[in-house]
């Protein structure tokens, strides 16, 4: 299986998570693009979705399925999204799509995280991939100093906007040992819009994409 088809693997088992008659939140990426073409397949039978981005909203609305706004919504029963890392402890480095802030809104609401992954992107100690945080724009360089005094390298995401107007910094090199206090310590930074950790709200359940097929993990 190539890594593509080991995201669609996982991406279509997810709709196992999906309760009839609910509006379902949904993230952002490439796997979850899967997600979105399987959901697809039983649109009658949910009542619509919560998007995490513009490029999700799109894909909804071409498939007809009704995307509410999250402030007309009370109660989500699932949210399904991937990551560009995962532990076992189910912290998860994510926004290498540049929407962690929307993501880290519609999960923060939501029952049920249910992350879907190819076997990539599972690791042991988080921080190869570099963390996105975003910024509000005039205090990029500020939060990028005080990012160093943290132990990271930021480097400026050039030309991306996110949907919220903001910039992204990608840090490089953070030793991420305490995801949770490490998660804390960067949206402290005076500036910082979020930051990629997902720990302290981690996912719930794992959805696996493997050679042999998908493995759901919790
Ligand atoms: C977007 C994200 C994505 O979930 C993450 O980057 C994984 O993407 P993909 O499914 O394309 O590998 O956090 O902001």
């Amino acid at each position: 299986m190539t890594q593509d088809e080991m995201k669609k693997a996982a991406a279509i088992k997810a709709l196992e998570f999906v309760e009839k008659g609910s509006i379902v939140g949904v993230g952002t990426g490439s796997t979850v693009n899967h997600f979105i073409d399987a959901l697809a397949t039983m649109k009658d039978q949910i009542e619509g979705a919560v998007s995490s981005s513009e490029v999700s909203t799109q894909k909804l609305d071409a498939y007809g399925i009704e995307v509410f706004d999250l402030n007309s919504v009370d109660d989500l029963s699932v949210y399904v999204d991937g990551a560009d890392e995962i532990t076992e402890h189910m912290h998860m480095i994510k926004g290498g799509g540049a929407a962690l802030t929307r993501e880290k809104i519609v999960a923060a609401v939501a029952k049920k995280f249910v992350c879907i992954a190819d076997e990539s992107k599972q690791v042991p100690i988080l921080g190869a991939f570099p963390l996105p945080v975003e910024v509000i724009p005039m205090a990029r360089s500020y939060v990028a100093r005080e990012l160093v005094k943290l132990g990271g390298d930021p480097m400026y995401r050039q030309g991306v906007v996110t949907d919220n107007g903001n910039v992204i910094l990608d840090v490089y090199n953070m030793s991420i040992l305490n995801p949770v206090e490490m998660e804390k310590n960067i949206n402290a930074i005076v500036g910082v819009v979020t930051n990629g950790l997902f720990a302290d709200r981690g996912a719930d359940v794992l959805v696996l994409g493997t050679p042999n097929g998908s493995k759901v993990i919790s």
